[in-house]
C-alpha cells in the first residue's frame, strides 16, 4: 500500500514542437492539498490533464491511485473541475449536477441536493445555468466534481469569480475533504489561496522549478511574501533546481 496518491517520473507532453510538460517528476502524499503555480502557458492545466487521464504522455510514467493513467476504472476516483467550465447551460443546476454523478455511478439524490447545498445554491437548484450568473457557474461546476465523493480533486483555477465569502467556505471545505482523506491538486493565480495549500509547486515552461512549503518557498528565494516569490521564479531569476 503506497500512502502517495499521485507519482509523475519524468513526465513529457508535446504539442506540436511545444514541450508544455517537459520532464517532470513529482509526488503528492494522499490526504493533502497540492498547490500548483505559474504563469499564464507555464503547463498547470496541461499537468492536470495528464493527472485526470485525459491526456496520454509521450514519455515517463503517471501513477495515480495506484493506477497507470490513463485508466478508466480509476475515472470514477476522479472529481476535476475544468478552468473553463463544462456544463450543460440548458439543464438547471440539479440536473447537471445528477448527470455528472450518474456518469461516475452515483445516483443519490440526496447526495446531488447536499453538494448544491454545499455551494449555496439550493435556492437555484431549479434554474437553469443559462441563467445563473458566473460565479454561480463556478459553484455548480465544483458540485458536479464532488457529487460522487471522489478520492482525488482536481481543481483548475476553481475560486475565479468567486466572492470571498464562499471562497473561504471552499476553503474550509477543502479542509474537510483532506481530514477524510480526500487529496486535492489545485491550481491557482491567488496567493492567499496558494498560502493554504499544503505544499506548493512552482511550474514554468513545463518544468518544475520549486518545491515546498509557502515558507519554504519564501525562503528559497528570500522574498518576504509568497507573491514576491513567484515573480522571482515566474521571471526566471532564481532557479534551485
Ligand atoms: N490542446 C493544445 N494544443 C496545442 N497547444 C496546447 C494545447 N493545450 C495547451 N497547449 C499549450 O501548452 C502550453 C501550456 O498550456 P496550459 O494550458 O497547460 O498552461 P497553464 O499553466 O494552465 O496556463 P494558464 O495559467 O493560462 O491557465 C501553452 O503554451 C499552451 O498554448
Ligand atoms: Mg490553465
Amino acid at each position: 500500500m503506497n500512502d502517495d496518491a499521485i507519482i509523475l517520473e519524468s513526465v513529457s507532453k508535446r504539442f506540436g514542437k511545444l514541450e508544455a510538460v517537459d520532464g517532470l517528476s513529482l509526488t503528492i502524499p494522499a490526504g493533502i492539498t497540492y498547490g500548483l503555480l505559474g504563469p499564464n502557458g507555464a503547463g498547470k492545466t496541461t499537468l492536470i490533464r495528464l493527472i485526470a487521464g485525459l491526456l496520454r504522455a509521450d514519455a515517463g510514467a503517471v501513477r495515480v491511485l495506484g493506477a497507470s493513467m490513463p485508466d478508466k476504472a480509476i475515472l470514477a476516483r476522479i472529481g476535476y473541475m475544468t478552468q473553463a467550465y463544462a456544463l450543460y447551460t440548458d439543464l438547471s443546476v440539479r440536473e447537471n449536477v445528477a448527470f455528472f454523478g450518474a456518469m461516475a455511478g452515483q445516483s443519490d439524490r440526496a447526495r446531488v441536493d447536499e453538494v448544491i447545498a454545499l455551494v449555496d445554491l439550493a435556492e437555484r437548484a431549479s434554474s437553469l445555468v443559462s441563467t445563473l450568473s458566473g460565479g454561480m457557474k463556478q459553484r455548480v461546476s465544483l458540485a458536479c466534481a464532488l457529487v460522487h465523493r471522489p478520492a482525488l480533486l482536481l481543481l483548475d483555477e476553481p475560486t475565479v469569480g468567486v466572492d470571498p465569502q464562499l471562497r473561504v467556505q471552499f476553503w474550509s471545505y477543502f479542509r474537510r475533504l483532506n481530514n477524510e482523506g480526500v487529496t486535492i491538486v489545485v491550481s491557482s493565480h491567488v496567493m492567499d489561496e496558494a498560502e493554504r495549500c499544503d505544499r506548493l509547486g512552482f511550474i514554468r515552461q513545463g518544468r518544475l522549478l520549486a518545491e515546498g512549503s509557502s515558507a519554504s518557498l519564501r525562503q528559497q528565494t528570500g522574498m518576504a511574501t509568497l507573491e514576491e516569490a513567484f515573480l522571482a521564479f515566474a521571471e526566471g531569476t532564481i532557479v534551485t533546481r
